[in-house]
Formats: C-alpha cells, sequence, structure tokens
C-alpha cells in the first residue's frame, strides 16, 4: 500500500474531530488526496455499529460485546474505506483508531492487552498506523469540554477513573513507539495547538513515510 495512515487519539474533548478538519485541511492545502474519517464508523454499517456502542441503553453491555462491536465496525471500515484509500495513495486522516481500543476497552474496562492484539492481528494483519498523534490533557478539563458540547454518549458517562485509566494507557502506548506516537498538549489554546501542528506536520510525515 503507497498511501499514508494518520491516526487521532485522546480522550473527549482533547480536540481531535476540531484539529482532523486542521490536518486534512493542511495536506489538502499541500495537495494531497486526503480521506478522512472516524471511527468506530466510516461507513454506513459501521456508522449503524457506532450507534449502538454510543446510545446509553438499560441493558447493560458486556464488556466483550463492547470489544466486538468495535472491531466488527474496524472490520468493514478498513474493507470499505481505509484499504481502497490507501490503495489508490491518499492519506487516510482517522479520527479514533486501534489505540482507542487498547486505551478504552483494555485501560477502561480492563481486557487485556494480549486479548485485544490478536483480535487487532486477526481483523487488520499487518496494517497499523504510520503516525499517531496522541491529544493528551488532565481528565478533566477534556471532560468539561465534552460536557459543554451537549448530552454524554455512553462512555462519556463513565467515572472519573474510567478516563485516568484511559489516559494512562493512551500515554503507556505512545511511550513504546517514539517513531509512531507523537504527544500533542491538548490543554493549550487551540491556536497553540494548531501552530505546533503546522510547524511540526512536515518532519512528522517525513517520519511516518520513513
Ligand atoms: N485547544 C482547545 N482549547 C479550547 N477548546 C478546545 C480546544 N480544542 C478543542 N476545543 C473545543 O472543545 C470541544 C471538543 O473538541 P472536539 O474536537 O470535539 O474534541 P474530541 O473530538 O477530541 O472529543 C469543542 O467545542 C472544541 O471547539
Ligand atoms: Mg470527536
Amino acid at each position: 500500500m503507497s498511501g499514508l495512515f494518520i491516526t487521532l487519539e485522546g480522550p473527549e474533548g482533547a480536540g481531535k474531530s476540531t484539529n482532523r478538519d486542521y490536518l486534512a485541511a493542511r495536506l489538502r492545502d499541500a495537495g494531497m488526496d486526503v480521506q478522512l474519517t472516524r471511527e468506530p464508523g466510516g461507513t454506513p454499517l459501521a456508522e449503524r455499529i457506532r450507534e449502538l456502542l454510543l446510545a446509553p441503553s438499560d441493558e447493560p453491555m458486556a464488556v466483550d460485546t463492547e470489544l466486538l462491536l468495535m472491531f466488527a465496525a474496524r472490520a468493514q471500515h478498513i474493507d470499505q474505506v481505509i484499504r481502497p484509500a490507501l490503495a489508490r495513495g491518499a492519506v487516510v486522516v482517522c479520527d479514533r483508531f486501534t489505540d482507542a481500543t487498547y486505551a478504552y476497552q483494555g485501560g477502561g474496562r480492563g481486557i487485556s492487552v494480549s486479548r485485544i492484539a490478536e483480535l487487532e492481528a486477526f481483523v487488520q494483519g499487518s496494517l497499523r498506523p504510520d503516525l499517531t498523534l496522541v491529544f493528551d490533557l488532565p481528565v478533566d478539563v477534556g471532560l468539561a469540554r465534552a460536557a459543554a458540547r451537549g448530552r454524554l454518549d455512553r462512555f462519556e458517562q463513565e467515572a472519573r477513573s474510567f478516563f485516568d485509566a484511559v489516559r494512562q494507557a493512551y500515554l503507556a502506548r505512545a511511550a513504546t513507539d517514539p517513531q509512531r506516537y507523537e504527544i500533542i498538549d491538548a490543554s493549550l489554546p487551540l491556536a497553540k495547538v494548531q501552530a505546533h501542528l503546522q510547524a511540526e506536520l512536515p518532519r512528522w510525515l517525513e517520519r511516518a513515510r520513513g
């Protein structure tokens, strides 16, 4: 595959969606073919799975159900969107991917890393992001931004301790591979975050292209 696979990660309210659009605009300015997408979702069927995952419900969702739905949506998304885009040489910019599964279903829900890694290998084969931007900020700041956005989804309704675990899991993963991960201080004002992205993007792209 000749394209480039970039993922944006981080907790609620970190600014992933805001900066995903900014990043896509900068890449398009540079003449690149950009495929903008998100998880869970990214295709009509996968978006229906997203609704199942995010909707608060009286029936508690078993943690394994949540994990398998995440990977079911991902299998569809990879097949319909990500692989075709990479094959045509596009830069795929994806708002959340498998690092979110390690952070939320792993760190948050307590599923083992080895179980998630098994499914990752099964669903993705050797497909991994070339560059992952982890938007990091204190849990309270992110939750306040997410709350200001409106009604809370099933994940956003979790306890504070859940988000502490999510944050730690993201940081632990980022520490394992400095070639792939870049930690962004998402607590800074948006203009500062975006100035940082704009300044560093060429270097990150070069590194990701290896
Ligand atoms: N650096 C920032 N400083 C202040 N507010 C921000 C910043 N980045 C994003 N926001 C705001 O916080 C809210 C959540 O941002 P969003 O991009 O939706 O986060 P995410 O997709 O990570 O949940 C939005 O209202 C957005 O405008
Ligand atoms: Mg978002």
